[in-house]
């Protein structure tokens, strides 16, 4: 009994760090940890995706550059520190980040 009100108040905490750290983050990027490095309007560890939107407003390669950079990661279009590769994330939820991250800038 004691171990499970300890877990409730851990998961709580957790939820309510979360959702300070994460303010409009869509749902697939906090199931994905994404949140752990990326914010919509300002730095973290990688780029805002604000930015990142920003940077490829026309580009007609960006989605598949995005989709192939979140699965196997890389360095060196925003500065030295690499992304690490998602190779466990699913291909729809690689859809639906890489066209809510390109959605920001529209
Ligand atoms: C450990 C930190 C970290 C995590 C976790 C992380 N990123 Fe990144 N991300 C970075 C860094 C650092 C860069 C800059 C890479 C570069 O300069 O090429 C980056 C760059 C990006 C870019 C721009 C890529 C480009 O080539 O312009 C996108 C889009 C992106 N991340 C999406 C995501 C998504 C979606 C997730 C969750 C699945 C995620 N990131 C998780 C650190 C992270």
């Amino acid at each position: 009994m004691k171990s499970i009100i300890v877990s409730m108040i851990a998961a709580a905490g957790l939820m309510i760090a979360g959702s300070a750290l994460a303010t409009d983050m869509p749902a697939v990027a906090k199931k994905n940890n994404c949140t752990a490095c990326h914010a919509i309007d300002k730095k973290v560890v990688g780029p805002a995706w604000a930015e990142v939107s920003k940077k490829y407003k026309g580009d007609a390669k960006a989605a598949a550059h995005l989709d192939q950079k979140i699965a196997k990661g890389g360095s060196g279009v925003w500065g030295a520190m690499p992304m690490p590769a998602s190779p466990k994330m699913s291909d729809a939820d690689r859809k639906e980040v890489v066209d809510f991250i390109l959605g920001l800038a529209k």
